[in-house]
């Protein structure tokens, strides 16, 4: 096999780079598709049935899925903003967390008792025929 000219090793340079650019301006202009394929807006946290009215679960350590009236239901982080303990009850209308005290409300994941100073951030959630997943 002949070696290549220098004439040929930039044309071939010059062709892989305009074939790099145009595949990554197709992945820039397409963020909607990369959002649809997005495995965690498909995920299920729990059936609707599943979560008390006023209470709430704890799901796989990362969620709090909580039910303050019947049929509306709320999700939070289950990351405590004091030292990031996982939160480990929800009872009494309040998400507990196990470390230093702090309760969080089910309704808004706002802090009941500190020493926590900031809410559990929420989660967006999408409810539909009895199951509900991350929105
Ligand atoms: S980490 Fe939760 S109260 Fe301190």
């Amino acid at each position: 096999m002949p070696f290549p000219t220098r004439r040929v090793m930039i044309f071939r340079t010059l062709t892989g780079g305009v074939t790099a650019l145009v595949a990554s301006a197709v992945a820039w202009a397409r963020p909607a598709e990369a959002t649809e394929t997005d495995a965690e807006s498909t995920t299920i946290l729990a059936k609707t049935k599943s979560i008390p009215v006023g209470g709430g679960k704890i799901i796989q350590g990362k969620w709090v899925v909580t039910q303050p009236k019947k049929g509306t239901f709320r999700a939070f982080s289950a990351k405590c903003t004091h030292q990031g303990c996982t939160v480990a009850s929800v009872s009494g209308g309040t998400i507990n967390c196990p470390c230093h005290g702090s309760k969080f409300g089910i309704s808004d994941g706002a802090v009941a008792r500190g020493p926590a100073s900031r809410a559990l951030p929420s989660q967006r959630i999408k409810v539909s025929k009895g199951v509900i997943r991350l929105g």
